[in-house]
């Protein structure tokens, strides 16, 4: 009898502490709220393995191992095998290199293989994490549904390989299929580029470096700057499905990709990583509140934000700073005449993202420099969503976001 009440009692506290562990907070609109609890849970807790052993010695965490171990993690979850997706009878797939660069390409079957159309695809994960593997699900969706061809680059990553190699290797690969277009079977005209999160980054550094030779670029969910941390939507949306990202988690990415110490941590999260010289200087102002979307801001108080100047360490601005403005590295530090070549640009950001600002700041400003732009906002939407439109987990706004994205390709490239 005492032992089964003891057991009743150890069942309950572990419930309860599970229960807890798991009490993510979702967006509001989001109808899966199961499916986010256990997708952030999962990811929360690599994020914890992965910040020990930071702590323990190792950079940023980042190995061969703990590659690996999310890799199998997310990619669980999205297809639901840790093995990822077998062969597909509408799809050609092979690995190969591109000018020194690895990339896996997808070729649609019952497609002459000429004057094709292509989608040059930059993965996300920080400059650090994930593969072309996690992305297969989406690539071949893509690939199948467009009937274009996808190139999906494999390129080197943080915090081994800082910038500009990333950048340097997604740009290779991409001249690489322009120039060989016709070897290809591809359209040298119907070139896009796009990418998530880091890729969505890599996306805008490597249109802003090849301007029109690229038909159209798709930023999704974006990181475009390093300036200003404490954007409306760092502030309130830092605590929703945390494990997927948050103001922390970006801000290592950025220093793996920045090599930047991680010292300086506290003082990036404060904005305290930038002088009152640079706060009130241009490249502040290409970032400021005038470009704010006031109508996606939540929070009251923050749609009128006074962004104060008069603090900052200087010696540490100093010292980054010549990172912090190249625009290759922060593609919002661009000046406005060299934003206004840009390609088509179809700009997807979610609400409840920690970068949903640098996207809208990002349209916003091409807007106004007169660049074709088109704004997929998805009030619903969380950072990450985009792999989520089928598998064991699909959420309904990623299901939308595919479908749109998938239409406007069709439409346009
Ligand atoms: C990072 O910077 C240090 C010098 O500050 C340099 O020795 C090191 O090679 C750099 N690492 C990378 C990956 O660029």
């Amino acid at each position: 009898m005492l032992k089964q009440v003891l057991i009743a009692i150890i069942t309950a506290a572990l419930a309860f502490g599970l229960f807890n562990y798991m009490d993510t907070q979702v967006p509001e609109g989001v109808t899966e709220v199961w499916s986010a609890r256990i997708l952030d849970t999962a990811l929360r807790t690599n994020g914890k393995i992965i910040l020990s052993l930071h702590n323990f010695g190792m950079h940023g965490g980042v190995s061969w191992f703990t590659r690996k171990m999310v890799d199998v993690v997310l990619t669980t979850m999205i297809t639901g095998s840790p093995f990822g997706l077998g062969s597909d009878p509408e799809l050609e797939i092979h690995d190969t290199i591109y000018d020194g660069v690895a990339v896996r390409v997808y070729e649609p079957t019952g497609v002459p293989k000429q004057n094709r159309p292509v989608l040059v695809y930059y993965h996300g994960g920080g400059w650090s994490w994930l593969s072309v593997d996690v992305y297969d699900q989406a690539t071949r969706e893509l690939a199948k549904r467009v009937k274009m061809v996808v190139v999906s680059v494999g390129y080197r990553q943080s915090p081994e390989h800082a910038h500009p190699i990333p950048f340097e290797d997604c740009l290779k690969a991409t001249e690489y299929v322009i120039e060989n277009a016709d070897k290809l079977g591809i359209d040298a005209k119907r070139v896009a580029v796009s990418g998530d999160s880091a890729g969505g980054h890599l996306s805008a550094a490597v249109s802003l470096r090849l301007k029109k030779k690229i038909k159209i670029q798709i930023p999704i969910y974006p990181c475009l700057q390093l300036l200003d941390l404490q954007t409306p939507s760092y502030i309130e949306n830092k605590q929703y499905i945390p494990g997927m990202l948050n103001d922390v988690s970006m801000l290592t990415y950025w220093l793996n990709y920045g090599n930047i110490s991680y010292d300086y941590i506290d003082k990036i999260l404060a904005n305290e990583h930038t002088s009152p010289e640079l706060k009130s200087s241009k490249y502040a102002k290409y970032i400021s509140p005038e470009w704010y979307m006031k109508e996606h801001i939540r929070t009251e108080n923050l749609r009128s934000m006074d962004k104060k100047t008069n603090f900052g360490d200087k010696k540490l601005s100093e010292s980054i700073e010549k990172t912090l403005l190249d625009p290759y590295f922060a593609p919002l530090m661009a000046d406005e005449s060299s934003l206004k070549d840009l390609p088509f640009t179809y700009v997807l950001t979610a609400g409840y993202d920690v970068l949903r600002d640098d996207g809208l700041i990002y349209y916003q400003r091409l807007l106004k420099a007169g660049v074709k732009v088109k704004l997929a906002h998805y009030q619903d939407g969380f950072h990450g969503m985009i792999f989520f439109f089928k598998g064991p987990m699909p959420f309904q706004v990623g299901i939308r976001a595919m479908n749109d994205l998938c239409e406007f390709l069709k439409k346009e490239l």
